[in-house]
């Protein structure tokens, strides 16, 4: 049996492109369960629907979503707006959207990082206009003293240094959205 260090080293397929862990696996999973709980309780005898940040909020939506004990429902939207790059552009796309009515829901959107926040800002917005009864968020991760827009978040997993980070669905040029723990890139961009 390693230890907990040692179980997120493991993917030493990805070594040379990682940095240090800068949430372990198992942290993530135990973090994982107190939110859900949370929601649990806070969402009692009116379900929300969770819409899923695509791509990088995939692994937090599928953990999160069996974490909860209420009959919530789920749907997914894709935003763009980071290209290849490592950081933000400002622009932001919308790839695909939800296909669902928000009108009196509650909406609860599960985000995978919080960097400048242009990009929830954005889909706040664009979500709020919809007429949804509540409209919350849920990020696994927030890079503290960066964002460039004031955020008010009902759940946050971590909050975390500025340092670019991939694993749990976080990704750089499409890689490394396999990995169970969240590291630092040190690898090329
Ligand atoms: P923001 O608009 O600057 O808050 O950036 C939000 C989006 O950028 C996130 O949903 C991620 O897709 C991406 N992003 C921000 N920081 C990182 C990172 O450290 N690793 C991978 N993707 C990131």
């Amino acid at each position: 049996m390693g230890s907990r260090d040692d179980k997120n080293l493991t993917a030493h397929w990805a070594a040379h492109d990682l940095g240090e862990v800068v949430v372990a696996a198992d942290d993530v999973r135990e973090r994982i369960v107190e939110l859900g709980r949370a929601i649990t309780l806070d969402y009692a005898g009116r379900p929300p629907l969770l819409v899923c940040v695509l791509k990088g909020a995939i692994n937090f939506m599928s953990d999160l979503m069996r974490a909860i004990e209420l009959p919530v429902e789920v749907d997914f939207m894709a935003v763009s707006s980071y290209g290849a790059a490592t950081k933000t552009s400002g622009v932001v796309r919308i790839v695909k959207d939800l296909d669902v009515d928000l009108a009196d829901r509650d909406v609860l959107i599960v985000e995978d990082v919080v960097d400048s926040g242009l990009t929830l800002n954005y889909l706040r917005q664009y979500l709020g206009a919809r007429g949804p009864r509540s409209l919350e968020v849920c990020a696994l991760l927030l890079k503290e003293g960066e964002q460039r827009v004031e955020q008010d978040l009902k759940y946050v997993g971590f909050a975390i240094g500025p340092a670019f980070v991939v694993g749990y669905g976080l990704d750089v040029n499409e890689r490394y959205r396999n990995l169970d723990g969240i590291y630092t890139y040190v690898g090329e961009v």
